[in-house]
């Protein structure tokens, strides 16, 4: 018997709109290399610089990563710190290409408690490409989605609602004007999605990747929206 290899070919025309990306695993790709976890962020944010660049090609229109959650305080302070460093660095070495290739830099989550220098780094950040007019790329940083619903309740008290429509609703949130996530994407081999996008990811198609966040490249990328694309989305239709 032959063996037949099916191929799998990327359908350029059926890019989805919004990405969104756990992108989990750093500590264990450095664990697995007797290295620090910071070793492993840091390795993270080489992986995120051609993902961005590679959404761009394929015509993604929104990107949206987590890169720390309103869980991730409970880590020991040196991974906290460790983090928000190359949150500076990736911001010093990479907003002039963000910039250059018309990318708008979004910060979704409560980054007002973040430390001062990464809070500078962000403002720089939102600032340079706020006039931006392509890829919209939304990095989430003290992000919950449990703590962004409550946040826009409480909007929405205030303003005297008493009652409420989704658009209301969604309008309070950090991604508002964004349309939902089509596909979640998480590496690392977890199921589950931590605490991101609760609200936006009611339709989203999730593609679990066992490699973890250091190793993921354009060549994987292209095979988890190759497995996007292979899904029937249905909404609850036929
Ligand atoms: C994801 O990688 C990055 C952040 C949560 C900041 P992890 O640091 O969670 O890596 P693992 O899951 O422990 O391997
Ligand atoms: C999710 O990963 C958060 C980020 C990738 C920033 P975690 O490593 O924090 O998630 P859990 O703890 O495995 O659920
Ligand atoms: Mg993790």
């Amino acid at each position: 018997m032959p063996v037949v290899f099916m191929i799998f070919m990327l359908d350029k025309n059926n890019i989805p709109q919004h990405v969104a990306i756990i992108m989990d695993g750093n500590g264990r790709w450095a664990k697995e290399r007797g290295q620090m976890r910071v070793f492993g962020h840091n390795e993270g944010m080489n992986a995120l610089r051609e993902i961005v660049k590679h959404s761009d090609i394929l015509g993604v229109k929104y990107l949206t990563v987590y890169a720390f959650s309103t869980e991730n305080w409970k880590r020991p302070i040196e991974e906290v710190s460790g983090i928000f460093k190359l949150l500076v660095k990736y911001v010093a070495s990479e907003l002039d290409e963000l910039n250059r290739n018309n990318v708008m830099v979004n910060i979704i989550g409560d980054w007002s408690i973040i430390p001062e220098d990464a809070k500078k780094s962000v403002l720089k950040a939102l600032e340079t490409t706020k006039n931006n007019t392509g890829l919209v790329f939304n990095i989430a940083i003290n992000y919950g989605g449990r703590a962004e619903i409550i946040r826009a309740c409480n909007e929405l008290i205030k303003e005297g609602k008493d009652s409420i429509s989704e658009a209301d609703f969604e309008s309070k949130l950090y991604t508002n004007g964004c349309p939902d996530p089509d596909v979640i994407i998480r590496t690392g081999g977890e199921y589950r999605l931590s605490n991101f996008l609760t609200w936006q990811s009611a339709y989203s198609e999730l593609v679990i990747v066992d490699c973890y966040w250091p190793e993921f490249n354009p060549s994987q990328y292209e095979a988890a929206l190759e497995i996007y694309q292979s899904r029937n989305r249905r909404f609850g239709g036929l």
